[in-house]
């Protein structure tokens, strides 16, 4: 059987102390995490700091919340993908960037291009916000965030829903609602690639996951791990977590 992935997105909720403090936790106490793959996504400018920390834990992942679109210039702030040295996965399409920052589906799909272009995993995050949902938009919504995808074959895809009003709310879907996007979201797969290429596309859910709705969410059979936020962030809740998978 695989591994639940745990993605960790650390937002800006830590800083470099706090970020090694965590890594020093998880070291002693690593076998908490033997059923779960672990990616962590620290803010950018802990990334180097926790690779270190890091050291022989090999099985853990590192990843960027966000990256720029060019990975070498003039481009003031940006933060480029070979600007550190091993980045194993990178989040494109954060509901946070879209709304916070402004990115339209056009420059998630030159993130999404230049992530996997350049050999890194790309977590692709997709969501309905309250609104579009309550107008029975979710599946428009899902769509028109999924028409970016490359019509010939990808790799290094993952594909994380989020539904936007879900994030930080505590208000987390009900396990058929998350089963008819998963379903949607796999079969709008299945309709642009071969059933091998689907296969290895993992699907997340991601929205207020914690230690006490983790099971139920199990039970959503197309779940292959999560995409968590604050719960993450704490080193207690996400091992709180991990153990619900022992
Ligand atoms: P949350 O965030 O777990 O704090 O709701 C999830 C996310 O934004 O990826």
């Amino acid at each position: 059987m695989n591994r639940t992935i745990l993605a960790a997105n650390w937002k800006m909720y830590l800083n470099e102390d706090t970020s090694i403090d965590f890594i020093k936790k998880m070291s002693s106490d690593i076998e908490s995490f033997s059923n779960s793959e672990v990616i962590l996504f620290p803010s950018h400018t802990c990334i180097s700091q926790v690779q270190k920390e890091l050291k022989n834990l090999n099985d853990i992942k590192i990843g960027m919340q966000d990256c720029d679109i060019h990975t070498k210039g003039a481009y003031t702030g940006g933060v480029s993908l070979h600007g550190l040295s091993h980045i194993d996965f990178c989040i494109v399409g954060h509901s946070e960037r879209r709304l916070l920052y402004n990115e339209s589906d056009e420059v998630v799909k030159n993130k999404l291009e230049t992530v996997i272009s350049n050999g890194v995993n790309a977590i692709l995050c997709v969501g309905e916000t309250k609104e579009q949902k309550n107008d029975g938009n979710t599946f428009t919504v899902i769509d028109a965030q999924l028409s970016i995808l490359p019509k010939d074959a990808i790799s290094r895809l993952t594909i994380a829903y989020e539904p936007v009003w879900s994030i930080g709310s505590g208000e987390v879907p009900s396990n058929k609602y998350i089963e008819d996007v998963l379903s949607y979201i796999k079969n709008k797969l299945k309709s642009l690639y071969s059933d091998e290429i689907v296969e290895k596309i993992n699907l997340l859910y991601g929205g207020s996951v914690d230690k006490d709705n983790i099971n139920r969410l199990l039970e959503v059979k197309l779940i292959d791990g999560f995409l968590i936020g604050s719960a993450s962030a704490d080193f207690e809740s996400f091992k709180a977590i991990a153990d619900k998978l022992n």
